[in-house]
């Protein structure tokens, strides 16, 4: 996995892909043969698209419209394509929320199966917390799922610090 870590890069490669990326291209990780990988900021998603991969990760369906209202309201979304000449496959999703000054919280942070285990993961989550430090922001949190709470510790997250709780109410 080590050749997909620190894969960001400023090649020609890098030039050409960010060219055919599109709006909202943010950075690249690269394969070995003819595709790319890349993250974007942009926030024009084929909703389908999002929702097959999150199917890919079997994950509860929601109901779209209000996926499109939670994008569009998020302060930062990154999004992480496979490139193959001119066709985009989404890989890779992340959100964040924020008060837009001292908080921001991540939600939503999916691979697909086809790319885990690679870095793309790490590499997607750290895009996120690099923006957000780019927005001044320092108190980040999120809601991990107890089979992944070790990713996100090796990521630098702790659970609980200084036996703070996250606290949740549900309506009846
Ligand atoms: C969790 C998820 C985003 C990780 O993505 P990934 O691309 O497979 O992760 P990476 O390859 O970047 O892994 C980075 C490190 O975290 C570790 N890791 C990855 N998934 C892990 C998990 N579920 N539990 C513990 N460690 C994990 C990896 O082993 C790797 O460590 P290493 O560098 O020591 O080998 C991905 O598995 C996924 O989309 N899962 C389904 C959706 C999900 O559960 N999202 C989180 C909701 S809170």
């Amino acid at each position: 996995m080590g050749f997909w870590k620190s894969l960001f890069t400023t090649s020609d490669a890098a030039t050409a892909s960010k060219q055919t990326a599109g709006v909202g291209y943010i950075a690249e990780a690269k394969n070995t043969d003819d595709s790319r990988i890349f993250f974007s900021v942009d926030r024009t998603i084929d909703l389908y698209e999002l929702e097959e991969l999150c199917d890919a990760v079997g994950w509860s369906r929601r109901p779209i419209r209000k996926v499109r209202k939670a994008i569009q309201n998020s302060f930062l979304v990154i999004t992480m394509w496979e490139q193959k000449s001119n066709r985009k496959r989404l890989i890779g999703f992340s959100r964040a929320t924020s008060d837009h000054a001292f908080n921001a919280t991540i939600w939503d942070v999916v691979v697909h199966p086809d790319f885990q285990g690679k870095g793309l993961g790490r590499a997607l989550m750290k895009q996120l917390i690099k923006k957000l430090r780019s927005e001044d922001i320092s108190n980040v949190t999120l809601f991990a799922d107890p089979d992944v709470v070790n990713f996100y510790k090796q990521l630098g997250f702790m659970p609980d610090p200084e036996g703070i709780k996250g606290m949740f109410w549900y309506p009846d």
